[in-house]
């Protein structure tokens, strides 16, 4: 197990489109899922890491909204999400995002409200789930980090609805 580095903007390597994963049994793989949930929750109030925010460009990220501060009533723990696919979006949101990858800003980001995401688990079997507010929004943001794209890609206006953290973590 190892807390991993997380690269920060601007590397080339966050704007990747990442790999599809197909070798379940390989260990190099379960060491990986490993030390990204061990990195999640070692770090303060982290709800959610891309393998490709550790350098790995690959379709594989963990989220835990029950990591953060405020965890919402209702979410599914500790996730392994591996080739994800977004089914059905409903609904539209705007909530404040920050993200590892940017550690100096925060931002208003318009996002679905409810989602249905199909995804394979650490083993390989397919799942499905509904996700709502902010687990909706966190599976969201970490998906486009699969796909290159970050928060600020996302923002309307950078005047507005950008924000420079006055306390970094
Ligand atoms: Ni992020």
């Amino acid at each position: 197990m190892a807390i991993l580095d997380i690269l920060t903007y601007p590397d080339s390597r966050l704007r990747e489109y990442a790999e599809e994963i197909d070798n379940f049994s390989s260990p190099e793989l379960q060491q990986l899922i490993d030390d990204l949930l061990e990195t999640m929750a070692a770090l303060p109030a982290c709800v959610g890491v891309a393998a490709p925010q550790a350098g790995y460009s690959l379709r594989l990220l963990v989220i835990d909204c029950g990591n953060g501060r405020k965890p919402p009533a209702q979410h599914h723990g500790q996730l392994v999400v591996i080739n994800p696919d977004i089914l059905h979006w409903s609904g539209t949101d705007i909530g404040r995002e920050g993200c590892l990858s940017l550690p100096d800003y925060t931002g208003n980001v318009v996002r679905a409200q409810s989602i249905r995401v199909r995804f394979q688990d650490r083993h390989g079997q397919e799942q499905t789930l509904e996700l709502e507010g902010f687990e909706a929004r966190v599976m969201q943001h970490e998906i486009d980090h699969l796909d290159g794209r970050l928060f600020t890609d996302r923002i309307v206006s950078r005047k507005t609805d950008l924000f420079q953290r006055k306390n970094r973590l």
